[in-house]
């Protein structure tokens, strides 16, 4: 069949643009990573920012998981930090523990001094990896690129570590308005910056990451957040691909994350599908929502989970089938062929 003409090559890009498709597109958060033998393999050799260093490494496991089930949409394999180098702050990333920052950014002094990022200097692998992608897909299924949003980037970066009670964090958002200002402003300039490079390199979707945003009550979002992050869906309008904005436990900051101005938002699962949608606003897509852990259950329960979110989803256009969250590691490969296929092979076609 000629590419034109394959309805997979255009689904997911469709459905986000809320045009009718011939299925529900999906691919999976994390879909490149360790529950994959042949992800595993290749980290017993390399370490994984070294795989995200590397373009020839980075581009082959982004094609991992999309050479093995029928996905829809492959995304980079990079981590959000990365962009961070760029701004003058080392970090690691630690096995079951993350993304770890030796020297936390808390004063003024260590603000002023984060340095303006540089795409072209500071990342060439980013755009090279994306180059590689792109030649090795053609218009098989789009690239997503992708960035963490300002309020979690500036999470790690105050507490060092993946953050839990956010000590650190809101005590500089709280007592320092200005400095927290300054530090989500410089941040925002650098993932517009990092997201124009990755389109310009060939990136055909942009999904933005604010895992941490649900530790935030709805009005320290509006104060604290969302004007960083409608900033850079701002931005991004003039570049011309669909934006995904993503967070979890954002049940009460849905109808925010929707006026930020994203084309799509996540749901995490805490919230039922078309309850989200609703409140994300129908004049958006919704990306979801299955509970990462369910796919550790028997397939059986998997299933009827999907056939509930599609069914939640109805045959309105702009439904993205997702995880809530990432996928976890050890899950059953098995499970996730599985599961593409049903939504394939069960979701209703959406009319306009
Ligand atoms: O989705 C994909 O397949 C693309 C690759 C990707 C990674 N990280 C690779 C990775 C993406 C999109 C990310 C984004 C990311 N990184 C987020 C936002 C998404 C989310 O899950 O909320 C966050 C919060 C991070 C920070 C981070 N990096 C965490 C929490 C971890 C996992 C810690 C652990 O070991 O459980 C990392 C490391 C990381 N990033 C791994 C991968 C495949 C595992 C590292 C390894 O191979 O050992």
């Amino acid at each position: 069949m000629n590419p034109a003409e394959d309805p997979k090559s255009s689904r997911f890009l469709k459905a986000c643009r809320r045009e009718a498709v011939d299925c529900t597109p999906i691919w999976i958060m994390r879909q490149a990573g360790r529950y994959l033998p042949e992800y595993r393999a290749l980290r017993e050799k390399h370490a994984m920012l070294e795989l995200a260093k590397t373009p020839e490494l980075a581009a082959r496991v982004t094609l991992q998981p999309v050479e093995r089930f029928d996905l829809d949409a492959a995304i980079l394999f990079s981590d959000i930090m990365v962009p961070l180098w760029g701004m003058g702050v080392p970090f690691r990333i630690e096995e079951s523990i993350g993304p770890v920052i030796d020297n936390p950014i808390r004063g003024a002094a260590q603000i002023h001094a984060l340095r303006t990022f540089d795409a072209a200097g500071d990342v060439p692998f980013v755009t090279e990896s994306i180059r590689l992608v792109r030649a090795e897909l053609g218009s098989r299924i789009p690239l997503i690129g992708f960035a963490g949003a300002p309020f979690t980037l500036a999470s790690y970066l105050i507490e060092g570590k993946s953050p839990r009670r956010f000590r650190y964090t809101k005590a500089l958002m709280f007592d320092e308005p200005k400095l927290w200002d300054e530090l989500m402003t410089k941040l925002t300039d650098t993932v517009i910056e990092y997201l124009k490079a990755q389109v310009e390199a060939g990136a055909q979707a942009l999904q933005l990451f604010d895992s941490w945003a649900g530790s935030l009550s709805p009005t320290q979002y509006a104060a604290y957040a969302f004007p960083h992050s409608q900033r850079i869906f701002q931005a991004l309008k003039k570049a011309g691909v669909p934006l995904i904005h993503f967070g979890t436990e954002t049940a009460t900051l849905l109808d925010q994350m929707g006026a930020a101005g994203a084309d799509v938002v996540g749901a995490d699962w805490r919230v039922p599908l078309d309850q989200a949608w609703k409140k994300v606003g129908e004049t958006r897509g919704i990306q979801g929502n299955l509970d990462p852990a369910m796919m550790f259950a028997s397939f059986d329960v998997i299933r009827k989970e999907a056939a509930l979110i599609l069914d939640l989803a109805g045959s309105r256009p702009g439904h993205i089938f997702n995880l809530g969250h990432g996928i976890l590691p050890e899950t059953p490969v098995d499970n996730v062929a599985r599961l593409v296929d049903f939504v394939h092979e069960n979701s209703p076609r959406t009319s306009r």
